[in-house]
């Protein structure tokens, strides 16, 4: 079983100062969790405060986005160099929201998914379909091509340098959940297909996560599940009390 992994994504959300508050708010309840790792997502400009008091307690760093190139004429564009300076150990990578508002085709993600795996960050690949897509059937497909297009052609040494997270567009700040046993149908569906690119061996130890309207009190639910290994929480994760309840879950 891989290590559960808990990322909180705190989207655009908190200047740097707010955010040190947050995070050291947060500190005394997760530093207590051994047997899972628990990764916060500021926005790049809290990057590095926040790296700093995550770093002593043993809690990841993850990136919302970064462009694929090391370095260059690239106005606004933030690189995987950069991001591994400031201590990142993840990042988030065409996240539904970066996909609808800002037009990232699957392309993109995957040049991005590459670069990352170059750079030495661990990419977590967002996938999930839209009511509409799943009201006409289409979820399997929808995944299967954004999967396809995240990571053709990469090669990994071991399971852990990857993290897929499923998160089907219609449950993201909605409050709906899919029910557990939807989602893990759509993530043995993924595990099958990362079995199928990149052998079985591997594609065990591969983090596949789910997100979309993550609660205190769905998470037990959702993390019983055989091919849930974690969470991407948005809403929740600002929220000291509940981000507690969540990457302690399974507890009472
Ligand atoms: P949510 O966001 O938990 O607020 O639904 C999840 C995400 O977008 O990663």
């Amino acid at each position: 079983m891989p290590t559960p992994l808990i990322v909180a994504n705190w989207k655009m959300h908190k200047t740097v100062s707010e955010a040190v508050d947050l995070v050291q708010e947060m500190l005394p309840d997760l530093r207590v969790i051994p047997e899972i790792q628990v990764a916060v997502a500021p926005p790049f400009v809290a990057l590095s405060a926040v790296g700093v008091v995550l770093r002593e307690a043993g809690l990841f760093l993850a990136a919302q986005n970064m462009f694929w190139e090391q370095e260059g004429a690239y106005t606004g564009e933030i690189s995987p160099v950069m991001l591994r300076d400031l201590g990142c150990r993840f990042v988030i990578l065409g996240h539904s929201e970066r996909r609808q508002y800002f037009g990232e085709g699957d392309g993109e993600v995957g040049r991005k998914v590459h670069s990352a795996l170059q750079e030495g960050l661990v990419p977590i690949l967002c996938v999930g379909e839209t009511l509409g897509e799943r009201e006409y059937g289409k979820t399997f497909e929808v995944i299967e091509r954004q999967m396809r297009g995240g990571f053709e052609d990469i090669v990994l040494d071991s399971g852990e340098e990857l993290v897929i997270a499923y998160e089907p567009v219609w449950a993201i700040g909605t409050g709906k959940t899919s029910s557990p046993e939807a989602a893990q149908e759509v993530h043995g569906f993924i595990r099958g297909l990362l079995g199928n690119v990149l052998g079985e061996k591997v594609s065990e130890k591969i983090r596949i996560i789910y997100g979309g309207s993550v609660k205190p009190d769905n998470v037990d639910a959702l993390m019983a599940m055989k091919d849930i290994n974690g969470a991407l929480v948005g809403g929740a994760s600002l929220d000291v009390d509940s981000f507690s309840r969540i990457v302690n879950f399974g507890r009472d």
